[in-house]
């Protein structure tokens, strides 16, 4: 199988700090992949690297097969990979549709763009019902589905979602995998996803790869990384034998 998004040793600094030293993942089409790894380990940046986002990257970033090009994230997304930022940044003064309407700024026509409204009104109901609000009142769960919303509205294949549960309640954060579940049961949309924590990510990716210090310490399919031992391990950086004698449970792993 070739992978649908490939990347391999990839290396980027910023200034004199190695941010990412030699990473490689893959993802294939259809699968749920998640990135896990502590504060500063390089999530943000291997997703800004993909989406054209980081100044210099050395190594490789194929999706479907082609080199992506540097620094050119209009061009990255037209070949149909979104991008759902850390912080959901939605347009505060402008209204939901607004918003969306801006993340479907590609769209060619009308017609297209107002379908394009529809399918996200369709996944997000909670949006719909606020469609003329400004997007500075939503709640935080309601801003991270506009900012998932906007990211459709482009029609990507492929869609990277860094940290959705950031700062939301439990059971919205349950409520965003859901949907992200269903886009990817009816229309096989593909998604990496960065998460700090593998609590839930055990239940909703097909597979995980822990990073940390800019580099992937394991990777494997969440049914054989469930019991989350070997998770910790590589999380916090110590060995399997420490990890079982006792390890901090910590917020992460
Ligand atoms: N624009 C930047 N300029 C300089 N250093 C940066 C920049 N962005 C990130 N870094 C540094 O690169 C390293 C990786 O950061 P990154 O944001 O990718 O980590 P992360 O895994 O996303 O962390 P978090 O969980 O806090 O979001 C960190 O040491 C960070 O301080
Ligand atoms: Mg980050």
């Amino acid at each position: 199988m070739t992978a649908m998004l490939a990347l391999a040793d990839v290396e980027v600094r910023y200034g004199r700090l190695v941010a990412l030293r030699g990473l490689s993942l893959e993802v294939g089409q259809g699968e749920i992949v998640c990135l896990i790894g502590p504060n500063g380990a390089g999530k943000s940046t291997t997703m800004a690297a993909i989406a054209g986002g980081v100044a210099r990257v050395a190594g490789s970033i194929r999706f479907e097969g082609t080199e992506l090009p540097a620094r050119k994230p209009e061009r990255i997304a037209r070949l149909g990979l979104s991008l759902v930022p850390e912080g959901r940044h939605v347009f505060g003064t402008l209204t939901v549709e607004e918003n969306l309407r801006i993340g479907g700024y590609m769209r060619p026509n009308a017609r297209e763009s107002a379908a394009a409204l529809e399918r996200v009104a369709g996944y997000f109901p909670k949006l719909k019902e606020r469609w003329r609000a400004p997007a500075g009142r939503l709640s935080g769960g309601e801003q991270q589905m506009l900012s998932i919303g906007r990211a459709l509205m482009t029609n990507p294949r492929l869609v990277m979602v860094d940290e959705p549960s950031l700062g939301l309640a439990p059971l919205i954060v349950d409520t965003v995998y859901e949907i992200l579940l269903e886009l990817r049961e009816r229309e096989g949309l593909t998604l990496l996803i960065n998460e700090q924590s593998s609590h839930r990510i055990l239940r909703f990716a097909d597979r995980i790869y822990v990073i940390r210090n800019g580099a992937i310490q394991l990777h494997g399919t969440a049914d054989e990384l469930r019991d989350g031992e070997a998770i910790k391990a590589a999380y916090f950086g110590f060995g399997a034998s420490v990890a079982q004698a006792g390890a901090p449970s910590g917020a992460a792993a």
